[in-house]
């Protein structure tokens, strides 16, 4: 930075600024004193940016990338093609195919304009499916990610991101951070359309049911994770980027719930009588999946405050609001 944009606020890139994190985290940062330009293929579809610039971009060019990252102090890299485990599961070359040329372009497109720092958004999915087969798992540690057989497709292509994050450090000095998000929920998220998470799926499947009534969910329901609430997301994302670790580091909570008790906590929340049926044909991801948050704990002294329970109220209540006119009908996925 020269000494002009010093006394300046720093310019923030969020890539994925139309999407369900880069849209809250456009909002963080514009409120901690940044000033942020938002990229994406399309605008945020539930509210308005607050992005002091937005740029309609397909970041699968090179030459966009390198529009969008020109004066950058900081890029917080979040576009991706993904969605939940239903859409994963059916698009491994579209997701490999993308993915790969937006992760590839926007570290090179960085380099070249000399960003300050880049944050790559990568995934619980890059674990190893062998440490994933008990729904009673040992949560996961950054260094489980090898030796490596992760989620086809999607995981895969995010840990070949991570290893380029690297690369790039090394040799060319480029200062990268790798966050690894597990399962992420809240408000102005996807909740329909396919790509829709478990979160969002049980809240719109429970708003749109009669009560009494019943919703479908798919496995056996003994599947387990955990949830991160969105406001712990930007903060973590924004501790991590400002931190001076350069590794890996997971982000989320480790309230380990099945998807069953998910379902539960939702009907909870809408004070609704529904049953869950069990529709044992439909993908369910790997069995059980968990953060071990002591990396996290120690590099930034802190990690997710928001418990399940509380951070469900929000959403479902967005969710309900969202689908007021809706009919009953779809499923109910987990990643
Ligand atoms: N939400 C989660 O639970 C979760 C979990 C693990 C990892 N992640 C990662 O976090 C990041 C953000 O996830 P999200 O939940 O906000 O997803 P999202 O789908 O809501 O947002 C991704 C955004 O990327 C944009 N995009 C896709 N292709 C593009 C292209 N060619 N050019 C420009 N923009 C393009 C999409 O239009 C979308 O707005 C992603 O990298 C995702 O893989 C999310």
């Amino acid at each position: 930075m020269d000494q002009m944009s010093k006394s300046l606020k720093p310019w923030a890139l969020v890539t994925g600024a139309g999407g369900f994190i880069g849209h809250h985290l456009v909002s963080y940062l514009r409120a901690n004193g940044y000033r942020v330009r938002g990229v994406d293929i399309k605008l945020p579809e539930y509210c308005s940016t607050d992005a002091d610039e937005f740029l309609l971009l397909d970041l699968r060019e090179l030459r966009n990338c390198q529009t969008c990252t020109a004066r950058m102090d900081l890029v917080y890299h979040l576009a991706a093609d993904m969605g939940g485990i239903g859409y994963i599961t059916a698009s491994h070359a579209g997701i490999a195919y993308n993915n790969s040329l937006m992760n590839l372009y926007m570290l090179e497109a960085s380099r070249r304009n000399d960003v300050g720092r880049f944050l790559f958004s990568s995934s619980a999915c890059v674990y190893p499916h062998g440490l994933q087969i008990s729904p009673d798992v040992t949560p996961l540690r950054e260094e489980d990610a090898f030796p490596a057989q992760p989620e086809e497709g999607y995981g895969l292509e995010k840990l070949y991101a991570e290893k380029l994050c690297q690369y790039y450090m090394e040799d060319y000095g480029l200062y990268t951070r790798v966050v690894r998000f597990h399962n992420v929920y809240g408000p102005l998220g996807t909740y329909d359309g396919g790509r829709e998470k478990a979160p969002a799926a049980m809240c719109r499947k429970v708003a749109c049911a009669q009560s009494p009534g019943a919703i479908e969910v798919w496995g056996d329901g003994r599947q387990t994770r955990s949830f991160m609430y969105i406001d712990d997301c930007v903060e973590g994302i924004h501790r991590i980027m400002r931190s001076d670790y350069r590794n890996p580091l997971n982000l989320g909570t480790d309230e380990l719930v099945s998807v069953d008790e998910l379902a539960e906590i939702v009907i909870e929340v809408s004070g609704k009588k529904i049953a869950l049926v069990h529709d044992l044909t439909k993908p369910q991801g790997v069995r059980g999946r968990n953060s071990d948050n002591t990396r996290l704990r120690s590099v930034l002294r802190w990690e997710p405050q928001i418990t399940l329970r509380k951070g469900i109220i929000p959403t479902y209540s967005w969710i309900a609001a969202q689908t007021e006119n809706a009919t009953p009908g779809a499923t109910v996925a987990a990643e």
